[in-house]
């Protein structure tokens, strides 16, 4: 087994802590409403799942599943939907959680696809944004943390599938 021990660029602690700052916000924007969470997979699981914790309404959760990486770090720009949602969105409050903006390819291409479903009301939650990589800008309802042009992995993110177990997000550092 090769070495493995990721620099660590947001702790566990501190994405609990802005998880909760964040789950609280969507309790209270949200106050009286059900909620369609869609997990975009597989990126988003861990952050999702802790994120579902802190909200306090009626949720019915849904998952997703895009493809547009490969096993490369840049979008390749096709972005289709592998596991579509297994129930209607129609005339609901849907909550996107993705794990990550980079171009923001990927999620204005599925917000597109999602509106064309007729929900009530669109919002995104992202752990993370990269703003000096967004070539398609989209709002960010509810945004963990902005961080700057480096390849993350863990908490949820993968690079080339591996990764994804890490507790906290990182960056790989060149020994590994
Ligand atoms: P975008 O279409 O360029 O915004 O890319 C978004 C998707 O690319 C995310 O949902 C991730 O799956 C993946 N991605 C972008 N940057 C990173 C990164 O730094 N680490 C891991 N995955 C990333
Ligand atoms: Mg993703």
């Amino acid at each position: 087994m090769e070495h493995f021990n990721p620099d660590v660029l947001i702790s566990e602690e501190e994405l609990a802590i802005r998880i909760q700052e964040l789950g609280n916000a969507i309790t209270d924007d949200f106050a009286g409403e059900e909620l369609v969470v869609i997990c975009v997979l597989k990126g988003a699981f861990m952050f999702c799942s802790d994120l579902l914790k802190k909200i306090h309404l009626p949720i019915r959760l849904e998952f997703l599943q895009l493809s547009s990486y490969g096993e490369g770090t840049v979008s390749s720009g096709n972005v289709k939907i592998e596991m579509d949602l297994s129930g209607t969105i129609k005339g609901k409050h849907v909550l996107i959680v993705e794990d990550i903006v980079d171009s923001g390819l990927t999620i204005t291409t599925l917000i597109k696809m999602l509106e064309m479903r007729s929900p009530k009301s669109i919002k995104l939650a992202s752990l993370l944004f990269k703003p000096s990589r967004n070539t398609h800008p989209v709002t960010i309802d509810y945004l963990g943390f902005e961080i700057e042009d480096k390849f993350v992995i863990g908490y949820g993110l993968d690079y080339a599938g591996r990764y994804r177990e890490v507790p906290y997000v990182g960056v790989i550092n060149a020994g590994n």
